[in-house]
């Protein structure tokens, strides 16, 4: 299937007749992103999607994505162009995995990422995104001990940002992320030292990003942790001609959008996300003629797991 015209009039028509609302994630492939109704991180689709007064949501992005919607908004039907469209970050814990480790730390709070599954959320007091995670560790009683899954990339980052030690981080990581290495950052920054760099914090290379400031070799102030909406606020007004990007590839092109006088290059080049990047022109179009996938989430667990995904929305507003 070609993304042409035809193309989009025949998605725009789909969507009208279904009475759906159409959400693109910022990982999408371009034609994507272009034809939904709303673009955003991981948080505003949150919103958008629990916001909306539309009966079904067609969620283009990765499947824990379109669970949390269906979480939130559970009389809506929920569609994703592909079922199969996973994410290796929230494969890396198991509800019974945190069930242990919960046992094992009686009385601490869980905060889970919301790259998680249903049943995973359904053992978490409070979920957060990459755009809010150090607000939710912040609304914590500092005395209480937390539980930080899956991403110890992004753990660190909430570590290093709120100053706590009683956050104890589980050992999961995005294989996209955490391939953006810091050699090839230091390289990249080296070679381009009037850049920004713009990183997200599920990226191995943040903590090298922040040695490389602290010992000089990029002045601090050019160096920015950031969620791909928070990439978005800050291309819209860095006084920077050029960027450098470490995170996913499909974020380039809303960047280069919003701020089309500002040369972005990526970290990484080859950091992409099949998981993402399954959700086609076809995909789509194969979704709104025949109302598949869609995503049921058991409602005992969508309940138990409501609470903690509320929690997320309402947080860092
Ligand atoms: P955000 O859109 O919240 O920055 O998340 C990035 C991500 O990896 C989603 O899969
Ligand atoms: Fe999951 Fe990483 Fe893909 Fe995001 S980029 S969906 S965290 S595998």
């Amino acid at each position: 299937v070609v993304p042409d015209r035809a193309w989009r009039e025949e998605v725009r028509r789909l969507v009208r007749e279904r009475d759906a609302i159409l959400l693109a994630h910022n990982y999408q492939i371009p034609e994507i992103q272009d034809i939904a109704d709303h673009t955003g991180d991981s948080l505003a689709l949150s919103r958008i999607a629990a916001a909306s007064d539309a009966s079904t949501i067609v969620f283009c992005g990765v499947h824990f994505m379109a669970e949390t919607a269906k979480i939130l908004s559970p009389d809506k039907t929920v569609l994703i162009p592909d079922a199969r469209a996973g994410c290796s970050l929230a494969d890396s814990i198991t509800a019974e995995q945190l069930r242990a480790w919960k046992a094992e730390h009686p009385g601490a709070v869980v905060v889970s990422y919301v790259n998680t599954t249903a049943e995973v959320k359904a053992e978490t007091d409070i979920c957060c995104t990459s755009s809010n995670a150090v607000d939710v560790i912040n609304s914590i009683p500092a005395d209480k001990e937390v539980l930080f899954c899956p991403d110890m990339f992004l753990g660190a980052h909430v570590r290093r940002e709120t100053g706590r030690e009683n956050i104890h981080v589980w050992a999961g990581e995005c294989h996209v992320h955490a391939g953006i290495d810091g050699a090839e950052l230091s390289r990249r920054a080296a070679a381009n030292p009037d850049a920004e760099l713009f990183i997200h914090p599920e990226c191995g290379c943040a903590t090298s990003a922040l040695y490389l400031a602290g010992e000089g070799a990029v002045p601090s102030e050019r160096v920015k942790i950031l969620s791909t909406g928070g990439m978005l606020d800050a291309a819209r007004t860095t006084r920077s001609r050029s960027v450098l990007v470490a995170t996913e590839v499909g974020m380039l092109h809303q960047l280069r959008k919003a701020a089309p006088g500002v040369d972005f290059q990526p970290v990484n080049d080859r950091a992409s996300c099949r998981f993402m990047k399954m959700i086609t022109p076809g995909a789509l179009l194969r979704c709104l003629r025949e109302g598949v996938d869609e995503v049921h989430v058991d409602p005992v667990v969508a309940e138990r797991a409501r609470g903690a995904v509320q929690r997320m929305i309402e947080i860092g507003q």
